[in-house]
Formats: structure tokens, sequence, C-alpha cells
């Protein structure tokens, strides 16, 4: 009998739990059956039992059971992917500060728990934002689980570079590839289009300047706020299928020949100070990445990772100060 994949979901009442746990249970990562580990804060643990009563009516078969818990480390024990989604949103009188320290302090309890009883194949992907710097905590507070096993996730915003370039060019999404985000999920962020391939042909010999400075990068980096005004509240069936994306092609692996955007431990590649949680091309393999090595970067697109990563920079310091992180 297969050993069912242990999924811990952190925040599995909010909105993007509600689409994410049934893609999770439907088969959005493969084959194998899956246990799912509802993790709540404790006034939210009714909603997530009408949550699990629903997933239960849909009676999926590769779903082998669920458990729901207020308490981290019940969730995390033994499990082998942790997706947390969990985390206070940024009300208007927030300010980016405010939202860091709230929500900090959940990813310094949570990387702890991890560290102490997470299963040793653990990979911990960070969707509750700020998402790079959340990330960070979470893995600065798990010193035992080896860095590469902590990501943020990114694979919205490549995603959503992915679809305004099959809109822009009349492509199917499946006849593109080597899209890559880079830096922080924020609107500094930068969809990179210099490597593009679209139906075997450059991205950049199908599309021009003007359209990529004054359309694509700003819709990209945008997108976020605009769903917000549209729908009222942030993005969420896309988060889910973003996060069933990035949590599939870790474990299961990218195509060959292509790549995907994934925030990871920098290790220095292309300039990004080492340890920042910052978005990289990454190529994945047996449940492993590795960083898209030796890329040509030009001066427009340097400047613009450049910006993005001293964003992080910037947030790294200010959790340092918070004492969220070691110094
Ligand atoms: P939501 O408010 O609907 O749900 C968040 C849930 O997290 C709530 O049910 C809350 O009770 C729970 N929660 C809070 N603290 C918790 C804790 N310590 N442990 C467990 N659960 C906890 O929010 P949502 O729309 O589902 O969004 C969740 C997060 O994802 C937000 O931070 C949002 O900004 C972020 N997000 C990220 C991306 C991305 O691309 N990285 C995209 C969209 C949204
Ligand atoms: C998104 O990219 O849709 C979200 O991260 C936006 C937000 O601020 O919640």
């Amino acid at each position: 009998m297969v050993t069912p994949l242990r999924i811990a979901v952190t925040g599995a009442a909010g909105q993007i739990g509600y689409s994410l746990l049934f893609r999770l249970a439907s088969g959005g990562l493969g084959d194998r059956p899956v246990e799912l580990r509802l993790l709540e804060v404790t006034p939210a643990l009714p909603k997530a039992e009408g949550v699990a009563m629903e997933l239960v009516d849909c009676a999926f078969p590769l779903l082998s059971g669920i458990d729901i818990t207020d308490d981290a480390r019940r969730a995390f024990d033994g499990a082998d992917l942790a997706l947390l989604v969990g985390a206070r949103p940024r009300t208007a009188e927030m300010t980016r500060g405010d939202l860091l320290s709230a929500n900090g302090a959940i990813f310094t309890a949570q990387g702890q728990a991890l560290n102490d009883v997470a299963g040793d194949d653990i990979r911990v992907l960070v969707t509750g934002n700020p998402a790079n710097t959340n990330a960070l905590i979470a893995q600065q507070n798990a010193p035992d689980i080896p860095a590469e096993r902590f990501s943020a996730l990114t694979r919205l915003d490549h995603n959503r570079a992915l679809a305004q370039l099959a809109l822009k060019t009349g492509t199917p999404v499946s006849e593109i590839s080597r899209m890559t985000i880079w830096g922080n999920h924020s609107a500094t962020q930068y969809a990179d289009l210099s490597h593009a391939v679209v139906s075997g042909r450059p991205a950049l010999e199908l599309v021009d300047r003007p359209w990529i400075e004054s359309e694509f990068l700003p819709t990209v980096a945008n997108r976020g706020t605009a769903i917000i005004e549209a729908r009222g509240s942030s993005s969420a069936a896309s988060a889910a299928s973003a996060t069933v994306d990035a949590a599939r092609d870790w474990l299961n692996g990218t195509a060959e020949g292509d790549w995907t955007s994934m925030a990871v431990v920098s290790d220095g590649s292309y300039g990004v100070p080492e340890g920042l949680v910052s978005s990289f091309p990454v190529q994945t393999e047996n449940g492993g990445w590795r960083i898209v090595p030796d890329l040509e970067i030009d001066g427009f697109s340097r400047a613009r990772i450049d910006t993005s990563v001293a964003e992080l920079a910037d947030e790294r310091t200010a959790v340092r100060k918070l004492g969220l992180i070691p110094s």
C-alpha cells in the first residue's frame, strides 16, 4: 500500500484554503493518496470543521484522512509538505512594518514547530504574505531543516506573466517556456521576458519594448491589487492553483528544457545576497531544485532585479530589528 503524502495546510478555513484543499484532495499533486492536516487559529476551528465536512462529502478516492487542529506541532508532526497559507491580511490602517510584525510572530512559532516535529523529507512552501520574508523567518527558526526545503510562492506571478504573454501573442500558454520572475512577491517583482520562448521563437521578437514596459510589467506586478479592487478581497482560487502548481513541480520536477519561478534561499547567484528568499528561475527534479545558471542579464533587467532585492534586504533588516530572526 502507498503511504499517503502528509500535507499540513495552515489557514485552512480561509479563502485560499477553501480552494486549495479540494485541489490537493482531488489529485492536484499526482495520484498518491493524501492525508490533510488543517491548522487554524482556535476561533476558526468550527469553520475548518465545515470545510472538512465538505471534503468528506466529495468522496475523493485519494483522500485518506483529515485532521483539524489549532496546535502547530500536531499539524506538522511527520509532515512531508507544509503549505503555510495562514497569515493576517493587511488592512488599510496597517503599515508594512505592522504586517511584518503581526505575521512574523506566526512564522517564528511555525518554523520552530516544523523544526521539532516535521518529517525528514519536509518541504515548506509559504503563500501567506509577505511570503518571501515569512519564508525567511520560518527557515531561520528551523535550523535543523536544510535551508533548501523552504520556498515562497512566486508561481502566481509566473502564471500571470505566462497568461499575459499568451494573450498578447495569441498563443496557448502551453507553447510558452522559460518565463522568469525575479525578487519579491510584491509590486517590485520583475517578470523577465529576456529568455522566454513562444512556440520556439524568442518572446522578444514577438512583443515590443513599449508594451513590455508600459503594459506587461505593470499588469503582472499590480495584478494582486487589481484583483483586490475588483473582487473586494485578494486572489484566492488563482493563488490556490499556483500553490498546487508550485508544490507539484517541486515534488515531481519541471518539464525538460523549461523552468519555473520559485523564491528560494539565495546562494549568492545573480548578485542576490546570500540568505535572502528571492525568486529565481529554477529547475526541479526528484524533490530538489537548482537555480538555472549562466543566464545573461542586461542592464534593464539588472536594475529591476536590484530594486526588488533591495526591498527584500530591507525586509530582512526589519525582521532582524523585531528579533524575529537572528542578527
Ligand atoms: P484569509 O483571511 O481568507 O484566510 C487566512 C486564514 O489564516 C484565516 O482563516 C485565519 O484564521 C488563518 N490564520 C491566521 N493566523 C493563523 C495561524 N497562526 N495559524 C493557522 N491559521 C492562521 O486569507 P486568504 O485570502 O486565504 O490569504 C491568505 C494569505 O495568502 C494572505 O497573507 C494573503 O495576502 C496571501 N496571498 C498570497 C499570494 C501569493 O501569491 N503569495 C496570493 C494571494 C494571497
Ligand atoms: C496577490 O498577488 O494576489 C496577493 O499577494 C495580493 C495581496 O496583497 O494579498
